[in-house]
């Protein structure tokens, strides 16, 4: 059993995490419930802060808030001094209800709307990742109608997409986000840009896949790019102050995935960036990055409790619990792979092979395919590894059924951070029926 953070079996031979016997949480809170490892996240913000502190250049870590979004998590990372990646409304909503910084904040998404786009510009946001032409023509059209100008970064597909331990380049990309790097669309965009009083270009964006296991992916990009850098230089006179290289490093969700330590992949991005600067002699730009998954992902785990068992004889038994595709659709939608202990009896030996199944109406709405356990009864409690990215975050109510409780552990103490939702809020937005049936 792989133990993540601070998780550790304690002397009762359960599952502690920052501290806390997660025995007391389920009791407290009740299950399905998220419990993040706080000082984990504040490890992983610190280490990628500091492998560029120490290379003495500036730049941004941009928390990629898709991964988990909530008011006290935004907190947390503006704590930690990161800076914010948004992908919507509502996740630019949070993170002004959460305070956080506004000039920190980054706005993405490739059909960002004109509302959300002017509450962006309201909050007077650090800058706009613009995405495409139409996004250039209603942010200009904005910024002229509300008087002010926005800092704004081009995202482009550099034909480079990186998946996993392997990346590949393709000629044409083929992705609904950016600016192609080698059809002409990034320099009609760069004209567009520059020619603009509302736009103040910092720089480029992009961002070449999710869960990357090797580095050759980011430095392939940022080769890319500098080589259409020089072009621009001469051209547009154009010098970026901003090389935002997206996110996408590994993490361990099973023994299969070998990651590599935060701090590794920014030392490779540096030297890619340092090398070229130096080699087409451009002052080393500012470097942002956004990890999303790698500052949130291991630090969470999700408690169930056990419920039915159905054996099939000479096939597999299945364990139920009380969750599934409701608070994790990984599984369901990617055949996520995940690891799992028994939090109650981390001391017991395992001695059979069980499917962890959820319980919605749903084939498909299976956690873990043959998971090593002890003798399984309802009322134990399963913990499930590695939770904390885009679990909450495309959490839903299929089945009606409501979205867990979140809860922050650290230093042996608990914090609720999203409550859980109540059969009253699943129906909170339902309006009767107008009968038409006299
Ligand atoms: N920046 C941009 C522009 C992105 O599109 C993403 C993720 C990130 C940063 C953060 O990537 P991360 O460091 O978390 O890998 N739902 C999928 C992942 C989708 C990722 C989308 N973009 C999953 O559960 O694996």
């Amino acid at each position: 059993m792989f133990l993540h953070g601070t998780s550790r079996q304690n002397e009762r031979g359960h599952l502690e995490i920052g501290g806390v016997d997660v025995l007391t949480l389920a009791e407290k809170y009740g299950t399905p419930l998220y419990v993040y490892d706080v000082a984990l996240i504040r490890e992983r913000a610190r280490k990628f802060q500091k492998a560029f502190q120490e290379a003495g250049l500036k730049a941004q870590v941009a928390y990629a808030s898709k991964a988990f979004s909530s008011v006290a998590m935004i907190q947390l990372a503006g704590e930690e001094g990161l800076s914010l990646d948004v992908v919507s409304g509502g996740e630019l909503f949070t993170a002004i209800q959460a305070g956080f910084p506004v000039e920190r904040i980054h706005f993405h998404g490739n059909n960002k709307s004109p509302v959300e786009l002017q509450m962006a510009l309201q909050h007077q946001i650090g800058c706009i990742v613009l995405d495409n032409f139409h996004e250039i023509a209603i942010t200009e059209q904005l910024c002229k109608r509300m008087e002010q100008t926005v800092n704004v970064l081009l995202r482009i597909t550099p034909g480079v997409e990186a998946h996993t331990h392997d990346y590949i380049t393709t000629g044409q990309e083929d992705s609904k986000f950016g600016f192609d790097l080698h059809n002409g669309q990034v320099e009609q965009a760069i004209e567009k840009v520059l020619q603009s009083p509302a736009f103040h270009l910092l720089g480029v964006h992009c961002h070449i896949g999710s869960q990357i296991f090797d580095t050759a992916g980011f430095v392939l990009a940022a080769d890319k790019i500098f080589e259409k850098l020089t072009e621009w230089r001469e051209t547009y006179s154009f010098v970026p102050k901003v090389l935002n290289l997206g996110g996408g490093f590994g993490i361990r969700y099973t023994e299969e995935d070998e990651p590599l330590p935060a701090d590794f992949y920014v030392e490779k991005i540096i030297e890619a960036v340092k090398t070229n600067a130096e080699h087409f002699g451009f002052e080393i730009p500012e470097i942002w990055i956004e990890p999303g998954r790698s500052l949130v992902g291991d630090a969470g785990t999700t408690l169930y409790t056990i419920g039915s068992q159905k054996q099939v004889p000479g096939i597999r038994k299945y364990v139920a619990v009380d969750g599934g595709m409701n608070d994790n659709l990984r599984p369901a939608l990617y055949e996520a792979k995940y690891e799992a202990a028994v939090a109650n009896k981390l001391n017991t030996a395992c001695d059979q092979t069980v499917s962890i199944a959820g319980k919605c109406c749903e084939s498909g709405d299976m956690l873990i395919w043959d998971l090593e356990v002890p003798e399984v009864y309802d009322g134990d409690l399963l913990a499930v590894f590695c939770t904390g990215a885009y679990g909450y975050s495309m959490a839903n109510n299929y089945n009606r059924i409501p979205r867990p409780a979140v809860v922050f552990v650290e230093d042996g103490e608990a914090q609720l951070v999203i409550q859980r939702e109540t059969y009253e809020d699943i129906i909170k937005l339902d309006l009767p029926l107008k009968s038409k049936v006299k």
